[in-house]
């Protein structure tokens, strides 16, 4: 059919086109590390996380992680962990031995995945809402001051020792049990990564340079856009009914929030311009976001022979009935375009990254080995989409770089690393207990 093969052209992504995507990443990476505030630029925000985990945190934590697909509350006490409905809910039942010493606060790590300017470890005013989420009155304000608000209304006794976002988190959560790790991504509802840099490499850094020589930098590489980023109609068409279009592009065609709507409006074409469906286009197609990853996901791993998930799952969400094989067929084609490309275009992200802290290549006399921690619904749930993105970087990097590159999951990464980030900015730390 040609409006599939026309799409499925457009979403070609060889190797020269990702090595394009990946050296304009890491082009915007340098300038949005030179200075501040220019739109087209990546962020590159400074998180203030000069220390990572070491190991050696002791104690007891609490984390707050928003802006995934849940709200997380947990309690995080050296190497174990508990996760409830609420923070307050934690704090009301908790047993005797869990109350902080007499005159201390309980302590907080706010994981917030949304741009932020960050003023210091504790304290950041919102840049702009990303994925669905828009909640008015807080862009430029202080988001732990608006927490630490409703804490004391409600009367809860805590302080947010550490501000930070999912991928921060999770890339501290990692290096907790792994010094190699050196990045961290998330691909979920959106896509972000953040990656240790040498302070010295961050131009627009104007304080002390940190004893540790490092600092987190949250690349907020979501909002990349680029001239070689393969687009379709459908993308534009999808971009401009968004909270935000024109902005987080990258984010749009890779994460888990809108990979199921591009496929939904590709169907909606194909019903309407060549009778997919029969002569009447099923009226739930025309739902924006009715579709998810998730359902792209059961879709494309269906191994029945009759491709009895894709039907079932066309019947359920679109209440299109008695599809023929050869659709189903074409709808499972229509889902391997977008993950495919997905995926492809997340390793280019990666390796753009990697260039951009020279670990895409083996020096001489080096032994070097870089971790790069990964979390999310999407990575997690989508094993196409993950398979994809791990054999791509490796075609990327070549078979000898490959071999000093490993991806691990962090699974529950940010919350955890959030607790750990709040434990070794402490205010109590080298107090006795
Ligand atoms: C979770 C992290 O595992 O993944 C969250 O703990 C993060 O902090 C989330 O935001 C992202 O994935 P999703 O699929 O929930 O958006
Ligand atoms: C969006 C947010 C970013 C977050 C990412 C993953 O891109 O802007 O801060 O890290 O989603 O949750």
């Amino acid at each position: 059919m040609s409006i599939v093969k026309e799409f499925k052209e457009q979403c070609e992504t060889p190797l020269r086109k990702l090595r394009e995507v990946a050296d304009a990443m890491k082009v915007e990476m340098h300038a949005g590390l030179d200075s501040e505030g220019a739109s087209r630029m990546l962020k590159m925000l400074i998180t203030y996380v000069q220390n990572l985990p070491t190991g050696d945190e002791k104690g007891l934590f609490y984390a707050l992680d928003l802006g995934g697909t849940n709200i997380r509350a947990l309690r995080v006490h050296l190497g174990g962990k508990e996760e409830a409905t609420s923070l307050a809910k934690f704090v009301s039942s908790e047993p005797e031995d869990f109350h902080p010493p007499p005159g201390r606060q309980r302590e907080l790590g706010f994981t917030f995945s949304f741009p932020v300017r960050q003023t210091s470890i504790v304290s950041g005013t919102l840049i702009k809402w990303t994925k669905s989420f828009n909640i008015e009155g807080l862009v430029g304000e202080d988001v732990v001051r608006e927490l630490t608000k409703s804490m004391e209304k409600i009367g809860l006794d805590m302080r947010v020792a550490a501000l930070v976002n999912d991928t921060v988190g999770t890339l501290a959560r990692a290096r907790f049990s792994n010094q190699d790790v050196i990045v961290g991504v998330i691909f979920g509802t959106g896509t972000n990564a953040a990656y240790v840099e040498h302070a010295h490499a961050i131009p627009k850094w104007h304080g002390l340079v940190p004893k540790s020589g490092e600092m987190v930098i949250n690349t907020e590489w979501g909002d990349f856009c680029s001239i070689h980023l393969p687009l379709t109609e459908y993308d534009q068409a999808l971009d401009a009914e968004t909270i935000n279009p024109g902005e987080q592009i990258f984010e749009k065609v890779i994460s888990g929030m809108y990979l199921g709507d591009i496929v939904r409006r590709a169907l909606l074409k194909m019903a309407e311009e060549a009778d997919f469906f029969g002569d009447t286009v099923p009226p739930k197609l025309a739902i924006p976001f009715i579709l998810k990853a998730y359902d792209m996901a059961a879709m494309n791993h269906d191994s029945s022979s009759d491709l009895k998930v894709v039907g079932n799952r066309l019947r359920d969400i679109f209440e299109i009935h008695n599809t023929s094989l050869e659709v189903r067929k074409i709808v499972v084609e229509l889902c391997d375009i977008v993950v495919i490309r997905a995926a492809r275009l997340a390793a280019a992200g990666i390796f753009g990254l990697l260039q951009k802290t020279g670990r895409d290549k083996v020096k001489v006399g080096e032994q070097q080995r870089s971790v790069i921690a990964l979390d999310g619904g999407l990575f997690e749930q989508y094993p196409k989409f993950r398979t994809c993105l791990e054999s791509t970087l490796k075609e990327l990097l070549g078979v000898e770089a490959a071999e000093t590159i490993v991806i691990e999951h962090s699974q529950d990464g940010s919350g955890i690393g959030a607790a750990l980030l709040a434990a070794s900015h402490s205010q109590y730390l080298g107090m006795k207990d």
